[in-house]
C-alpha cells in the first residue's frame, strides 16, 4: 500500500488503492530548477487554493476528499505534515496536453509576439505592448515534456494527438473555466493573467485534474498595480527570481540556497494570494 507513483517538481503522488494521494511539498522551482531551499507551507497554500477552486466551479474534477482518515497512509509519511497539503483524488488517465489559457500578452507569448507578431498560431496585429490584455482569451496548448520546457503546439497538432472532438472539448472547457475564474479573481483585486489546466479521463469523462489556478500554475497580478508596457509585480516567485538574477548563478547548474529574507517574503506572498482570493485566513500562519 502507498507506493510513490510519481514525484514531480512540486508534488508527490501515492497510490492508495482506489485513489491517488497527491501531496504538495514546500519545494519551489524557478527557471525550471527545483531550488534547494523550501518555502514553509507553500504546499498547503497550493492545495488550499486548488480546493477552493474545485469547489467553486461547476465542472467535474478529481478531488474526492481532503480527509485523510478515510485512507491507509503510506508508512513513510507523517500525518501532521500531510495536513492541509494533501488531496485524495480520482485515478485518471492524464491527457498529454497542457491546456494553457492566456488573457494577457506576457512571458513566452510576449517574446514570440515581438519576434513574429504571432502567439501560438494566432496573428495579433501590430502595436501591442508587454502585458497587454487580449480582447478574448487565447487557448494555446502545449505538450507535457518530462525534460525541460513544455513545447507549444498548434491546434492542428493537438487534434492529431487527441482527435478533433476531444481537442474542441478541452479548448471550450478550459476557456470557460478560465473566464469564470478571471471574473471571480477580478472581484478580489487580482488579475488572472494566464493559467495552465490539466484534464484526465475518468470513467469515460474528461475531468479537471492536478492543481488548479494556483500561483504555480498561473500568473496572478495585483490589479491596482497593473500597467501595460512593463513587467508586473506578481503574487509568487517574484522575490525568488529577483534574488537569483542578482547572484552569479548561470541557470545551467544546481541553483543556490535562498536567504531567510527571500524565503519569508515569498511565503508571505503565497499566503496573501490565498487570503485575498478566498477571503479567509490561512490556517497555518
Ligand atoms: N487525478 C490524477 N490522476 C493521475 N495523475 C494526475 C492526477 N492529477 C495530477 N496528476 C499528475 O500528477 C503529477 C503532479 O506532480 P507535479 O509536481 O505537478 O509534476 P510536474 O513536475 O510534472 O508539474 C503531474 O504529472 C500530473 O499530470
Ligand atoms: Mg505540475
Amino acid at each position: 500500500m502507498g507506493a510513490l507513483v510519481r514525484q514531480g517538481k512540486v508534488r508527490d503522488v501515492y497510490d492508495v488503492g482506489d485513489a491517488y494521494l497527491m501531496v504538495a511539498s514546500d519545494r519551489i522551482s524557478a527557471f525550471d530548477w527545483v531550488i534547494p531551499t523550501m518555502i514553509p507551507d507553500k504546499g498547503r497554500v497550493l492545495t488550499q487554493i486548488s480546493k477552493f477552486w474545485f469547489e467553486h466551479f461547476g465542472v467535474a474534477h478529481h478531488l474526492i476528499s481532503t480527509d485523510l482518515s478515510s485512507i491507509e497512509l503510506p508508512a513513510e509519511l507523517d500525518a501532521d505534515d500531510l495536513l492541509g497539503r494533501s488531496m485524495i483524488v480520482k485515478k485518471c488517465e492524464v491527457v498529454p496536453i497542457e491546456c494553457v489559457v492566456r488573457g494577457y500578452l506576457v512571458g513566452s507569448g510576449w517574446k514570440d509576439y515581438q519576434n513574429t507578431g504571432v502567439v501560438c498560431g494566432v496573428e495579433l496585429g501590430p502595436g501591442l505592448k508587454n502585458c497587454a490584455k487580449f480582447e478574448r482569451p487565447l487557448f494555446t496548448p502545449a505538450t507535457k515534456e518530462d525534460a525541460g520546457h513544455d513545447e507549444n503546439i498548434s491546434l492542428a497538432r493537438m487534434v492529431e494527438i487527441v482527435g478533433a472532438d476531444v481537442a474542441n472539448e478541452l479548448k471550450e472547457k478550459s476557456i470557460a473555466v478560465y473566464r469564470d475564474a478571471r471574473d471571480f479573481a477580478a472581484t478580489k483585486g487580482i488579475i488572472l493573467a494566464d493559467t495552465k489546466f490539466e484534464w484526465g479521463w475518468h470513467e469515460g469523462q474528461l475531468i479537471l485534474i492536478d492543481e488548479v489556478l494556483t500561483p504555480d500554475s498561473s500568473r496572478f497580478w495585483p490589479a491596482d498595480q497593473y500597467a501595460e508596457g512593463r513587467d508586473q509585480p506578481s503574487f509568487d516567485k517574484q522575490f525568488v527570481r529577483e534574488y537569483l538574477n542578482g547572484t552569479t548563478w548561470d541557470k545551467n547548474c544546481q541553483p543556490p540556497e535562498l536567504p531567510a529574507e527571500v524565503v519569508e517574503k515569498t511565503r508571505a506572498k503565497y499566503i496573501e494570494a490565498f487570503e485575498r482570493l478566498t477571503d479567509s485566513k490561512f490556517a497555518w500562519k
